[in-house]
């Protein structure tokens, strides 16, 4: 039933156009926004930079903004607080070979609230409009500023902002569905996206929960944005963006031997950049989230939490591919 709708869904040729992978400090390093790209997701962002950190040269924001010419087109998402930062972080990230300039105004850790940056832009909004206009007068890329909708319930995104971004030359909006307040819990607030679409001139990129195919078309459906950013349901599944591309949900579900040539393919290209001594430990990371959903999970992400060399990596994914197989039989 879900099935015909989406077939019919004439939103599809929309989303196809702006299906972006969220940004996850952490998460969505190179290796993983490739493959995300490979199963059809249309753009990728860094993970947050600090633009204080690229304005003092830091080598630990200067590691963040490395990508592949295959994640393109790609954005360098900044944060930070005072305009000043943003011009030299702008002029600077332009010559890099990104494609687009995000801004960061929806992080809501304390850290980061604390010092004026991420979410707490959104009380305080001459800040986060001379924030837009410092990138957009430094650059000649694009720029597109993902924010919250809200600080909490009590403080909500004014009406205007939309039309405000817009003017200091914000080329796109992504809006995550929560109040600063909420942090990462309770449902994604539809109806405040969705208020947001309807005061922008510019694109909205709805963004909040889309666990699966049919979460990501019913965000849409109720919101009426441009397009979806996903970020959390792509982890262990980037083939949620090869059911929303390819308009056949079943799709999705890999084979078994794509999900271990998949895994191989992201510990490869890790290899490429991160020394052996933190690659095991950040690999960890990446190889629990495939580990999830079918029987004998629980036991064998006990081992994989034990994986420090090649040849664990490979014992670990024999197994996978075993359990998948078994659970394929019983679901058939
Ligand atoms: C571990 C983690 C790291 C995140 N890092 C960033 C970040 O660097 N920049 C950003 O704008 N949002 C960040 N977010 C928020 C996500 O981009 C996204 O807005 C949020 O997770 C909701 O979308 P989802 O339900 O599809 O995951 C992060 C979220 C998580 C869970």
């Amino acid at each position: 039933m879900y099935m015909f709708a989406f077939m019919e869904n004439s939103t599809l040729r929309k989303y196809t156009h702006g299906l972006v992978l969220a940004p996850m400090a952490g998460s969505t390093d190179s290796a993983f926004r490739r493959i995300c790209r490979r199963m059809g997701a249309t753009a990728v962002v860094t993970e947050m930079v600090a633009a204080a950190g690229l304005s003092r040269r830091s080598v630990k924001s200067h590691k963040l903004l490395r990508f592949n010419n295959e994640e393109k087109p790609i954005g360098v998402q900044l944060f930070g607080k005072r305009p000043g930062d943003f011009e030299r972080a702008a002029e600077l990230v332009s010559k890099l070979g990104f494609d687009f300039i995000d801004i960061n105004a929806g992080c809501p850790v304390k850290k980061v609230v604390n010092s004026g940056s991420g979410s707490a832009l959104l009380r305080n909004i001459p800040a986060l409009i001379a924030i837009v206009r410092a990138v957009s007068s430094n650059t000649s890329l694009p720029v597109t500023v993902k924010i919250r909708i809200g600080w909490s319930p009590e403080e909500p995104v004014p009406d205007s902002l939309p039309a405000l971004l817009a003017g200091e030359g914000a080329a796109a909006i992504a809006v995550h569905g929560r109040y600063r307040s909420d942090m990462f819990s309770g449902e994604v607030r539809k109806g405040e996206i969705e208020r947001i679409v309807r005061n922008s001139p510019v694109p909205v990129i709805a963004n909040g929960d889309s666990r699966s195919v049919c979460d990501a078309l019913d965000l849409l459906d109720a919101t009426g944005a441009a397009g979806l950013m996903i970020g959390r349901g792509s982890l262990g599944n980037p083939w949620i963006f090869r059911g929303l591309t390819t308009g056949e949900p079943l799709d999705a579900y890999p084979l078994p031997r794509e999900v271990i040539s998949t895994i191989w393919q992201q510990y490869e290209m890790m290899s490429e950049y991160i020394p052996v001594n933190h690659l095991y430990s950040i690999l960890r990371g990446q190889l629990l989230k495939y580990i999830r959903g079918f029987r004998g999970a629980a036991d064998l992400r006990g081992r994989a939490v034990g994986v420090d060399c090649r040849e664990d990596l490979s014992d670990i994914l024999s197994e996978l591919e075993e359990l998948l197989i078994a659970e394929r039989q019983r679901n058939s």
